[in-house]
């Protein structure tokens, strides 16, 4: 009696065991279809805050360099289209070209240094030797210059960043000094 007994409740709680691990693995089934779902929609909104929150900021920013590109044009037809021609590409010999050089890729400081204290001496701009004198552009205002670096550097077939105007105004304030 007492054996049969013993054997019935062996068969219950197995029984009960099985069934138990039959919720549960049903329950951690759920529970990961769950979470899963939450991670999802969770990202979607936290890609959305985010577009949200770098549109404006990249709408301002087209809207300053397209305002540079203006300013920059009519500076470049004003002073440097004289010696460096219409397509930047410059007078072989003379006037070295502005396109896809060390200058106007390199460096922005150097760069902005360039037209705020112009340039003499013997240089080398994509293989050829020029050994003139750019006068100093330094009447300009920040953003005459900032303008034309960023019309020059998205110009001619030139595809660097933008110049901006704190840049040049930090590097006039450093020639100041
Ligand atoms: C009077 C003629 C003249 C004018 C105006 C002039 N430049 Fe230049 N520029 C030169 C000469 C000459 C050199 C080379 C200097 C040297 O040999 O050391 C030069 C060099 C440069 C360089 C570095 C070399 C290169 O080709 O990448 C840049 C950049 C440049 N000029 C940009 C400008 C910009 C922008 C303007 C207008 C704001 C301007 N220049 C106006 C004559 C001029």
């Amino acid at each position: 009696m007492a054996a049969t007994e013993l054997f019935h409740n062996f068969i219950a709680s197995q029984n009960f065991l099985f069934i138990n691990y039959t919720i549960l693995k049903n329950l951690v089934f759920l529970f990961t279809i769950c979470w899963l779902f939450c991670a999802c929609s969770g990202g979607t909104q936290n890609e959305q805050a985010t577009e949200a929150a770098t549109e404006p900021e990249s709408e301002k920013m087209s809207a300053e360099a397209t305002k540079l590109m203006a300013t920059g044009n009519k500076v470049y037809g004003q002073y440097c289209i004289a010696c460096h021609q219409t397509n930047g590409q410059g007078v072989p010999g003379a006037f070295p070209t502005l396109v896809q050089t060390e200058w106007v890729n390199g460096d922005n400081t150097r760069l902005i240094s360039v037209v705020l204290n112009g340039l003499q001496g013997e240089i080398t701009v994509n293989g050829e030797t020029y050994n003139g004198v750019m006068t100093p552009h330094a009447f300009l205002t920040d953003e005459e210059v900032a303008g034309v670096l960023t019309y020059v550097r998205q110009s001619f077939g030139n595809d660097a960043e933008p110049i901006t105007v704190e840049e040049v105004a930090e590097v006039r304030a450093t020639v100041a000094e």
